[in-house]
């Protein structure tokens, strides 16, 4: 089940023994996949802030990963052992082998989602004997042998989708009520049950079944609209279900007949599909808002409504949320609050939150922490950068302020941040990133800064560091968090120790656009080196990473610093990698008269990048 914001910025989820053992059973799926790596941050005793990963009162409650580039087979005592859990969702990726037979342990399970993968074996009965089981969807994968009777066990199944996979045999005698099925292009054989006879044609094609809504049985395919049984022509059925030759001669002898036969056919199938449209599409909504509605009115203690939601005024549906973005106009803070959300992480200025709605958009809230400007600053600062507008800038959607609660609301980046990308996972089945990626990323961002401090002399980033650069399905850059430190408080602000930090900085709301250009060479060179600037190592010998990367180059060769993994596979030479270098190193410059501007280090990183034999990037999918 999922849980609204709502919940979450009520619930402090106590940790406990088995959310240790939730964390180890996570790690043990990650050791068993392989593919795109997952971007876990380990060295956190919780694993509920790891992506894809949602709690609930201490425990995992929902995994989703879909098309997370995963492959390899699920590892008995991985998810078998997250028994909280309700929701599964690896939708496309490619795992494969069978599913695992611990999975009958995960007696909370609702929503079961492995459709677009490459699961094999047969469909385990246990499936439906788990009792909270709501849907199913297993389409597209490779599962064999029969569709199991015991269906009929999962007494709140609504959902069941097995369409292309290998299934056999016929279709089990199906008693409670389905509101989707689909068993298409399967090789199943025999008649369709009656309860499923109200299902559409597309349920059911590429088999060999027959009986309403597809033709009926015995008669033969010549005479699909025949009514009861009448033509007594072949009783073996062939393999193909190509027209038999009865068919080919039922339409050259009742030429006339077959006409009319044909109108009837399109006559039926328009009706058919108005009903389709009509029909089972509403009834699909019905148990997901009813759940929705039912998790939030339970979940929610009553005396907090008041607390963060004003009273709402007449007639004015989004007067609650300022919108930025017209076109995004179609949720109120109400519904805002009611999304399901996980939790992204926390950041410098608070923590953020990803809100899914049920009509399908998604959106990232930000919720402020330590704002310490009266309310006319705030919505001033807000509507001045909700104005900004770059594609290197996440876009800001709206803004909520109140006396309890101020949220940023801005669109969602599925790819996460570069410093998830760079520090992430760096075992078995990591992908790397190569030259092309990171210099993509690199011109991205300065394009974004750049734009920033175009828009006048005073306008700075502020917070400038790897966490804060998010990256679209493409891997470009989309700079985040941008000129909110004036309006945080300076204790809560970047501290010092966080690597970014142009040194003549005394006050985090006060960075100008010097410091920004220092705080973005560092980034260079996190992204060069692969090292992060908070990295462990260089604090404890007391050195930052500028003044780390300026030791090495001036007593061995700036390739030393290098990420191995950039170097490894790089074909050409390594000068743009060097010049990329000496960029960054001079915008960490001590003083900040002697940094380059942004829009000289901009210039500078799009020669670099641009003499270099662009080949498409193979990190993206
Ligand atoms: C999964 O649960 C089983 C049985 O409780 C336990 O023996 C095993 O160690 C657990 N696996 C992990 C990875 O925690
Ligand atoms: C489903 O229910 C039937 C009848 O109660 C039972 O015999 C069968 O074992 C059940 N199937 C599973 C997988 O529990
Ligand atoms: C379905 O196919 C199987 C195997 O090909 C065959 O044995 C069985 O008789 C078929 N059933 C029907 C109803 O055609
Ligand atoms: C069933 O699945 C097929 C894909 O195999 C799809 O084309 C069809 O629209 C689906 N029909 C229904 C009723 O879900």
């Amino acid at each position: 089940m999922k849980y609204s914001l709502f919940v979450f910025f009520l619930l402090l989820a106590a940790a406990t023994s088995d959310l240790d053992s939730d964390r180890r059973a996570l790690l043990l799926l990650r050791s068993g996949v392989r593919g795109r790596p997952l971007l876990w941050d380990t060295s956190a005793s919780s694993p509920c802030t790891w992506h894809g990963v949602h709690c609930d009162s201490g425990r995992v409650t929902a995994l989703r990963l879909p098309g997370a580039g995963l492959f390899g087979s699920l590892p008995v005592g991985g998810i078998g052992n997250l028994t909280e859990l309700q929701t599964l969702s690896l939708r496309f990726n490619s795992l494969s082998g069978p599913i695992p037979p611990d999975f009958s342990n995960l007696l909370r399970l609702r929503y079961l989602y492995l459709q677009g993968n490459a699961f094999s074996g047969e469909i385990p009965p246990f499936l439906f004997a788990l009792p909270g089981i709501i849907r199913i969807n297993l389409g597209e994968n490779g599962f064999s042998g029969r569709i199991p009777g015991d269906v009929n066990n999962a007494t709140r199944l609504v959902t069941l989708y097995l369409e292309r996979n290998q299934l056999t045999g016929p279709i089990p005698e199906i008693t409670i009520t389905l509101q989707q099925f689909n068993v298409s292009s399967n090789r199943l054989n025999g008649s369709v049950p009656d309860s499923l006879s109200g299902f559409p044609i597309t349920a059911f094609v590429g088999n060999d079944l027959c009986g309403k809504p597809l033709n009926p049985c015995q008669g033969d395919a010549g005479s699909p609209v025949s009514p009861p049984p009448v033509s007594p022509s072949s009783s073996g059925k062939k393999d193909s279900d190509k027209l038999s030759a009865g068919a080919i001669a039922g339409i050259v002898i009742g030429c006339v007949a077959g006409l009319l036969l044909l109108l009837l056919l399109l006559f039926c199938l328009c009706k058919r599909k108005k009903k389709e449209e009509n029909g089972p599409s509403r009834n699909v909504e019905a148990p997901v808002s009813a759940a929705a509605a039912a998790a939030t009115t339970s979940a929610v203690p009553k005396e907090s409504t008041a607390r963060n939601v004003p009273p709402a005024e007449s007639g004015a549906v989004s007067k609650d949320l300022t919108f930025f973005v017209k076109s995004f106009g179609e949720f109120d803070l109400d519904g805002l609050l009611k999304a399901s959300a996980e939790v992204l992480g926390k950041g410098t200025v608070g923590s953020s939150y990803k809100a899914s709605f049920e009509h399908g958009l998604v959106v990232a809230v930000k919720r402020l922490r330590d704002v310490v400007v009266p309310e006319k600053d705030f919505r001033e600062r807000l509507q001045s950068l909700g104005s900004m507008s770059h594609p290197n800038l996440v876009t800001l959607i709206a803004y909520y302020f109140s006396r309890d609660e101020k949220l940023l609301v801005s669109e969602y980046m599925s790819r996460g941040s570069l410093s998830a990308l760079l520090h992430g996972n760096k075992g078995n089945g990591r992908t790397p990133l190569n030259w092309e990626t990171r210099a993509g990323i690199a011109l991205g961002a300065a394009r974004a800064i750049s734009y920033l401090h175009s828009r006048d002399s005073t306008t700075s980033h502020g917070n400038i560091k790897s966490s804060n650069i998010l990256l679209s399905n493409s891997y470009e850059a989309k700079v985040s968090d941008y000129g909110l430190a004036p309006i945080i408080s300076s204790t809560s602000a970047p501290n010092r120790i966080d690597g970014y930090r142009a040194p003549e900085v005394t006050d985090a709301r006060k960075i100008s656009q010097k410091a920004d250009v220092y705080s973005f060479g560092v980034l260079i060179l996190e992204l060069l080196t692969g090292k992060s600037p908070t990295h462990q190592q260089l604090n404890e010998e007391g050195v930052d990473l500028p003044r780390w990367v300026q030791s090495i180059t001036d007593q061995q060769s700036p390739t030393d610093v290098f990420d191995p993994e950039l170097t490894r596979y790089q074909t050409e030479g390594n000068e743009n990698i060097i010049r990329l270098l000496k960029i960054g190193m001079s915008c960490t410059a001590q003083y900040p008269d002697s940094r380059p501007t942004m829009a000289d280090v901009t210039r500078l990183i799009e020669e670099v990048s641009h003499s270099s034999s662009g080949s498409p990037n193979p990190v993206s999918d």
